[in-house]
């Protein structure tokens, strides 16, 4: 036994050690819905239950996991907590892709830091190939303490970026004025956790230290992955709308008063970073900007 087998060895003992009990549950269990990217049983962890999962990134490796289905809209939410104590570094990556040329993906990308610095949660959204509008807040909570959970409402009208179920993003439809929209293909739901200590704590200016490895991510909630289930690339059952895809209801095509005032009160408060106002890279905001605010 070589001493990174060794190694990972006894971390597995201790990491089988503090799998929790997971409570009530409605038994959806990891494997049902992902499958993992690491083959070696140790950097993707799942409990014995299937009810929770974990992404360990050491020196030796990063790894993920991603769905087994392909979802065209619905309300996909899964809970998260992050990276405890000094993460600086690492960034816990969970999205929606399309994975095709031109693809469509949905990001939320959790920037770790030092122990007792705010992580920074980025959003991203890409639409026909075209992303670069990056928005990054601070979170109002510790995510490193507890699940908390993160997710879309996404729409034929819009697409919600959600919280702890309060909005934190709003991005419409505005094909009318030009923009692409994510509408017609399908996407998977991955989560990865790695490297990013050239560019994602301070800029770059902290990197990560490897003798507070191994890093760990932990998910649970696996039967709120709410979307039209796309089978063998046929979209138009989930293009079709019927009162089954309820997340088309007129309801969910605009928001209300008290998302709203959500929307503005993350803005206001939490908000470190929006591409709309970034100048240097757009001196005249981007014509989508304008719509996605909320107006009250
Ligand atoms: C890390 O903490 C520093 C200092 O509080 C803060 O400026 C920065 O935005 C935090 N997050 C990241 C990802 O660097
Ligand atoms: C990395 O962590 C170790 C152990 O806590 C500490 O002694 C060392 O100074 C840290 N390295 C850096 C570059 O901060
Ligand atoms: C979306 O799913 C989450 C998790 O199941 C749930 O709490 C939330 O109420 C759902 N959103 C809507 C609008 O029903
Ligand atoms: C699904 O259909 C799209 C559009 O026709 C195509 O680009 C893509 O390659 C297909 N994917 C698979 C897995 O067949």
């Amino acid at each position: 036994m070589g001493a990174l087998e060794l190694r990972a060895g006894v971390l597995i003992i201790f990491a089988a050690l503090c799998w929790a009990t997971a409570g009530v549950v409605d038994g959806v269990t990891f494997t049902e819905q992902f499958t993992t990217f690491s083959t070696d049983g140790y950097h993707v962890q799942v409990a014995p239950d299937g009810l929770e999962a974990k992404i360990v990134l050491d020196q030796y490796a990063a790894s993920g996991f991603g769905s087994k289905n392909q979802y065209l809209f619905g309300n996909i939410t899964m809970k998260i907590k992050l990276v405890p104590g000094d993460s600086a570094g690492t960034v816990t990556a969970y999205y929606l892709s399309s994975a095709q040329p031109n693809h469509d993906e949905l990001d939320f990308e959790f920037l770790g830091n030092v122990s007792g610095e705010p992580y920074v949660l980025q959003t991203n959204i890409f639409a026909n190939g075209l992303g670069g509008r990056e928005q990054r807040i601070n979170l109002w909570f510790d995510p490193t303490t507890e699940y908390h959970s993160y997710g879309v409402l996404w729409n034929r009208k819009q697409i919600i970026f959600t919280v702890d179920n309060k909005p934190i993003r709003l991005f419409k439809n505005n094909e009318d004025i030009g923009i692409a929209y994510p509408k017609s293909k399908p996407m998977g739901l991955y989560a990865s956790l790695w490297n990013g200590d050239s560019w994602a704590t301070q800029n770059g200016w902290i990197k990560t230290n490897w003798t507070h490895a191994p890093f760990i991510v932990s998910f649970k909630d696996f039967s709120t992955l709410d979307g039209c289930v796309v089978i063998n690339n046929n979209t138009s059952p989930c293009t079709t709308v019927t009162t089954s895809h309820w997340w088309e209801d007129s309801a969910y095509q605009i928001i209300d008063r008290n998302q709203a005032e959500q929307l503005l009160w993350v803005k206001n408060n939490y908000m470190v970073y929006d591409y709309c106002t970034d100048t240097k890279r757009f001196p005249t905001p981007p014509v989508e900007c304008s719509r996605n605010v909320p107006l009250l």
